[in-house]
């Protein structure tokens, strides 16, 4: 089959290099860089979930979600890529390319697959990304990395660094990913050495069967590492496999009042993806927990304000809850006309949201303006 122009199959991305930033640091298509957060030694730093938990422009591409690779080297059941190991790539050029024509991004989203096989694109996607004032975030399952690239993707202003991070014991983790035990120590490491950078280093854990009464521990042990930040994420249904590790709404009401019971004062907490109805019982507890100013639970901006962008060019509503896709790229659709123009499956997405029909049913708590 004939790889489209703009797509690399997976050999090595050596003299694909491109940089589009000019050599003082400012892009190449005239914008002067903005400031969208606090910058930390000039950089502009990410504050963790800012389109999510921040004001909702309607319908304005302020967030991009790029699956840069679906290529991985774990198998974990739970896994919502979209086209998981299809061999692709983007190259930071075409990436480049493609974020200078949505202007009003103030956030990308790195994640796949284990963005981090590309190690060079991903780097040279930061650094366009910071000389353009773009908060930057990287999801990892945190097996790649070292020292020196940590310190790289430091230098290069990335914002946020996203570990998967669901068992506290090397053993339970060989187990269940089916990798050699030294790579929980290499992970932890890795973890170690982010928190102590000026990269805002967030742990993730999601809430399914095999963590259902571990995660006070693994809160607990993520403090220890030195993280301050913990995203508790829903488990979400895949359609394509039969995982059935997803708890009935009950028990994830159950796990989070544990979590949020036994939380670590110097935590912050994000509940992502939860279902939160405001005529539930619920409902309450959770405008409770919002008043300490470190328990959030942030709006869902995809298809509003956030697309994700797969490495064959489509353009997918959400890759985890709904995985819908509403148009391609390859086929000149543009990012930012997706979002006035409506294509129908995001019509029938935005119509059926917050209702029992959606295939993405969760109702975030705070819906966007
Ligand atoms: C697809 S992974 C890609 C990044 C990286 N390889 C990793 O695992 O962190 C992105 C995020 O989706 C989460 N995720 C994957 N499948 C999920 C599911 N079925 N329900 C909830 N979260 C899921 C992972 O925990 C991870 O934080
Ligand atoms: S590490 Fe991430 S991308 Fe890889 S299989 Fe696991 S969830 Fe999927
Ligand atoms: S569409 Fe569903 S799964 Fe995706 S971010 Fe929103 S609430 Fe979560």
């Amino acid at each position: 089959m004939a790889v489209p122009q703009n797509l690399v199959q997976l050999t090595s991305s050596k003299g694909l290099q491109a940089n589009n930033a000019q050599p003082n640091g400012a892009p190449s298509n005239g914008l002067q860089p903005k400031r969208g957060v606090a910058p930390a030694n000039g950089k502009p730093r990410a504050e963790f979930k800012s389109l999510e938990l921040g004001r909702k422009e309607e319908f304005v591409l302020t967030g991009l979600e790029i699956g840069l690779s679906s290529n991985c080297n774990f198998r974990c059941d739970y896994c919502c890529a979209y086209n998981l190991n299809d061999k692709l790539f983007m190259t930071a050029e075409r990436i480049i390319g493609i974020l200078e024509d949505a202007p009003h991004l103030t956030r990308v989203k790195l994640s796949g697959g284990e963005v981090l096989i590309y190690y060079d694109e991903c780097l040279e996607v930061v650094e366009y990304c910071t000389s353009r004032g773009l908060q930057t975030q990287i999801n990892t399952n945190g097996s790649l990395l070292n020292e020196e690239k940590l310190e790289r993707l430091e230098a290069a202003g990335l914002g946020c660094l996203h570990y998967s991070f669901n068992f506290t014991d090397r053993k339970e983790f060989a187990a269940y990913y089916k990798q050699p035990e030294k790579m929980f120590d290499r992970i932890e490491e890795n973890i170690r050495i982010s928190a102590k950078s000026e990269i805002d280093t967030v742990l993730e854990s999601v809430i399914f069967k095999s963590t259902e009464f571990s995660l006070n521990d693994i809160h607990h042990h993520i403090h220890g590492l030195g993280v301050r930040k913990h995203e508790i994420q829903n488990g979400i249904p895949i359609a394509k496999n039969d995982w059935e590790e997803v708890l009935p709404q009950d028990r994830v009401e159950a796990v989070i009042e544990r979590l949020i019971q036994n939380r670590h004062p110097d935590m912050t907490m994000y509940f992502s993806c939860v279902d939160v109805d405001p005529c539930g019982t619920f409902y309450p507890k959770v405008m409770s927990y919002l008043q300490s100013g470190q328990i959030h639970f942030p709006s869902c901006v995809e298809g509003r304000n956030q697309l994700h962008l797969h490495s064959n060019g489509d353009v997918l509503i959400c890759e985890l809850g709904h995985p819908k896709v509403i148009g391609s790229l390859v086929d000149g659709v543009r990012l930012n006309e997706l979002l006035t123009n409506k294509p129908q499956e995001l019509v029938d997405f935005l119509e059926r949201r917050n209702t029992d029909k959606c295939s993405c049913t969760i109702r975030t708590l705070v819906q966007p303006q």
